[in-house]
C-alpha cells in the first residue's frame, strides 16, 4: 500500500534568461506509517519538493512534469478550491520557519481552532478540546494554559 507517490516530478521557474529547472525527475513512495528522510545541501530542493507536494509552490514556480498521488488520487493537477479540503486534513507541512506560518496577532489556540473547524463539523468548545489534546500529543506542558498564548511566547520547536 502506498500513501504518497511522487513520480518523476519536475519543477521549473521561468525567468528572463530562460527556465531554471529546480527539481529534475524526483520519484519516491511513502507507505502509511513510514518516515522518509531527505538529506541534501542547502538549495538542493528539499523545501521545494514539500511545497510542490502540498500545492503551495509560489508562482512563477510551476510543476512542469510528473505526477503526485495521495491515496492513489492525483493531487498535482487540482485547483486551489479542490485542494482546500485535502490540505490541512489529509496532508500538511511544517516548514523551517514556523513563525511565518502563524499569525502573530492571534493566539495559538485561535489558529488551531480555526483550522479544525475548517475541516470538521464541530463546535468552538469541541474544537478547543481537540486543540488542547493535540498540543498535549506534541508534549507541550500545561497545554490548557499554553493554548491561549501567542506565537511569540512559544519556542521555535513549540511553534513547529
Ligand atoms: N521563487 C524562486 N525562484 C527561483 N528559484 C527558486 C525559488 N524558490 C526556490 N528556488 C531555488 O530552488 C532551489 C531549491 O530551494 P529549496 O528551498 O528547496 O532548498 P532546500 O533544499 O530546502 O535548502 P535548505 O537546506 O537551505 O533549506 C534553490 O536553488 C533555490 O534558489
Ligand atoms: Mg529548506
Amino acid at each position: 500500500m502506498t500513501l504518497l507517490q511522487v513520480k518523476n516530478l519536475v519543477v521549473e521557474f521561468p525567468n528572463r534568461r530562460g527556465t531554471l529547472r529546480a527539481l529534475d525527475d524526483i520519484s519516491f513512495d511513502i507507505a502509511p506509517g513510514e518516515i522518509l528522510g531527505v538529506v541534501g545541501e542547502s538549495g538542493a530542493g528539499k523545501s521545494l519538493t514539500g511545497a510542490s507536494i502540498i500545492g503551495l509552490l509560489e508562482p512563477p514556480g510551476r510543476v512542469a512534469g510528473g505526477q503526485i498521488l495521495l491515496e492513489g488520487q492525483r493531487i498535482d493537477n487540482l485547483g486551489f478550491d479542490a485542494m482546500r479540503p485535502i490540505r490541512g486534513r489529509k496532508i500538511g507541512a511544517i516548514f523551517q520557519d514556523p513563525l511565518t506560518s502563524l499569525n502573530p496577532l492571534y493566539t495559538v489556540g485561535r489558529q488551531l481552532i480555526e483550522t479544525i473547524r475548517t475541516h470538521l463539523p464541530v463546535t468552538e468548545s469541541e474544537a478547543r478540546k481537540r486543540a488542547i489534546g493535540l498540543l498535549q500529543d506534541t508534549g507541550i506542558p500545561a497545554a490548557e494554559q499554553r493554548i491561549d498564548h501567542f506565537p511569540h511566547q512559544f519556542s521555535g520547536g513549540m511553534r513547529q
